[in-house]
């Protein structure tokens, strides 16, 4: 069998038992434990002098294979082109994009670069599974160097309408170097369609639908085939983890301090993406439009921090700080607090645990990829007594997810509106949803979206001959 390479550029953190907040670092790190192979990506450090050396490290199964990246390589790789002009692009926020020609320039010279340092790594019959938004220039810079080997693309994030993507300026190259891929996954169907519209209509490509299977793509002079693999998660293991950690004192203690009151649970990373002004508002809406709620329903926020050294970062969390106290002062009692809004990171079972013991999930993203936090709150129910999800429509978890209170994350009114229908939902048609939802969870989980991909990038196509580089 061959290995696995995994490249991304989060690496699940080698040293404490669990990944970083962040769907990629779950998905990947749950899909690769299985299999063993390597996962090659950034360290997390940034170095002021010197020249990054690659560490590796063994896992049980997989090798750690992380570099460093030098200052001006974070700024303009990391901080820049990916998180300042394709994050908020490809989330459909083009209020929010900045561009900076040398930023691009870095992160095309940073993909270069690390696929360098990869290629020594490589052996002949290696499969490359490449994650992200980051990534998308490597397959192309790994053929320039001479790699044969299979090499597939999958993109957690959404994939924008054209007439957003068009506003990227280098939006070409990105497609073209796409098209150096041999399959490219996608999240959703809609983020398949989006793609396909801009091969036809924007590069003037060809793509031919396969009644089953990945569609063919013809482009740039090149052909490969694209489809979408939802991600999923291991549903019993996090019943287990719920379980398990609604029995801990942290759990029992916090369920203590909430005296019988309903709770609604939310965790996300502090992200514009994730809609958390919208959410903070609808919940105001609910205590303004249904008194009795008052005193009698506690929401946590759990967000903690993300690329914190960014503007547009720095700016939504003072906008949340500002909405949070403005929503307690208005609605807080001495012994009650409406929000509580907390910026730290908590072990997976605690999560887990707190999804268990709420009432209703609360999950409202502009955009989202997939969004495994709402696939994580289902897994984490009682099966007697569920909780209730409220899910965005604009998650690809509402794809598959038919049993939730699916809301439009900008509507305050609707979303306030199930909030009530949630926390007032009978046990019968609690349990009638879960069961709908916890079945295409376990139907569809992590090892199905990475043994279809795998199969879809090791099947069908020309076989190439593989070659080790050096
Ligand atoms: P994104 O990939 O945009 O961060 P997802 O919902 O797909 O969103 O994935 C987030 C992952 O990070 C989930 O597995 C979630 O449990 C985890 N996570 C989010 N916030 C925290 C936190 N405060 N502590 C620990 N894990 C977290
Ligand atoms: C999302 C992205 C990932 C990223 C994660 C955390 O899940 O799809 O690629 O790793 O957010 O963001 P960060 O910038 O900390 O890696």
């Amino acid at each position: 069998m061959s290995r696995l390479i995994i490249v991304s550029n989060r690496v699940a953190p080698i040293s404490e038992g669990g990944p970083a907040a962040g769907g990629l670092a779950v998905g990947v790190y749950d899909a690769l434990k299985e299999t063993g192979g390597m996962w090659f990506g950034w360290s997390g450090d940034v170095l002021a002098s010197g020249q990054p050396q690659i560490q590796l490290e063994e896992r049980g199964p997989v090798t750690f294979a992380t570099i460093g990246l030098v200052r001006r390589d974070y700024d303009q790789y990391y901080r820049g082109f990916s998180n300042a002009t394709l994050w908020p692009a490809f989330h459909y926020r083009a209020d929010l994009i900045q561009y900076d020609r040398h930023d691009f320039e870095g992160y095309w010279r940073v993909n270069e670069w690390l696929a360098q340092q990869l290629v020594p790594l490589l052996r002949e019959d290696d499969v490359i599974w490449v994650h992200d938004y980051h990534l998308i220039p490597f397959a192309q810079a790994l053929r320039a160097q001479g790699v044969k080997n299979r090499i597939g693309f999958f993109l957690h994030i959404p994939f924008p309408a054209s007439q957003v993507l068009l506003a990227v300026p280098p939006h070409r190259l990105l497609v073209e170097a796409l098209c150096s891929f041999d399959l490219l996954g996608f999240q959703t169907e809609p983020d398949l369609r989006a793609f396909c519209d801009y091969v036809v209509n924007e590069a003037h490509g060809e793509v031919e639908h396969a009644a089953k299977g990945p569609s063919t793509i013809r482009a740039f002079e090149r052909t490969l085939r694209a489809a979408a693999y939802p991600i999923g998660i291991y549903p019993d293991e996090i019943a287990q983890l719920a379980k398990a950690g609604a029995r801990g004192k942290l759990v029992r203690t916090m369920k203590a301090t909430l005296h019988e009151r309903k709770l609604i649970m939310s965790v996300d990373r502090l992200d514009y993406s994730k809609g958390l002004v919208e959410r903070f508002r609808a919940f105001e809406r609910l205590l303004d439009h249904a008194p009795a709620y008052r005193n009698n329903v506690s929401f946590v926020q759990i967000a903690p921090p993300t690329r914190a050294d960014m503007h547009a970062y720095q700016d939504i969390r003072l906008q949340l700080e500002g909405e949070s106290g403005r929503i307690n002062g208005r609605f807080a009692e001495l012994d009650w607090t409406p929000i509580r809004y907390i910026h730290r990171q908590y072990e997976r079972q605690v999560l887990a645990a707190l999804f268990r013991e709420s009432h209703v999930g609360y999950v409202t993203p502009l955009r989202d990829g997939m969004n495994l936090v709402a696939k994580e709150y289902v897994s984490a129910q009682d099966p007697d007594d569920p909780g209730v999800l409220v899910l965005s429509c604009f998650a690809g978890a509402a794809q598959e997810l038919e049993g939730a209170l699916i809301v439009n994350p900008i509507d305050i009114d609707g979303m306030a509106e199930a909030l009530a229908t949630g926390l007032a939902m009978p046990a019968a048609e609690r349990r009638a949803r879960y069961r709908d939802m916890i079945a295409q969870l376990r139907e569809n989980n992590v090892s199905v979206w990475r043994d279809n991909f795998l199969r879809d990038l090791q099947g069908g196509g020309e076989k190439r001959r593989a070659m080790r580089a050096k």
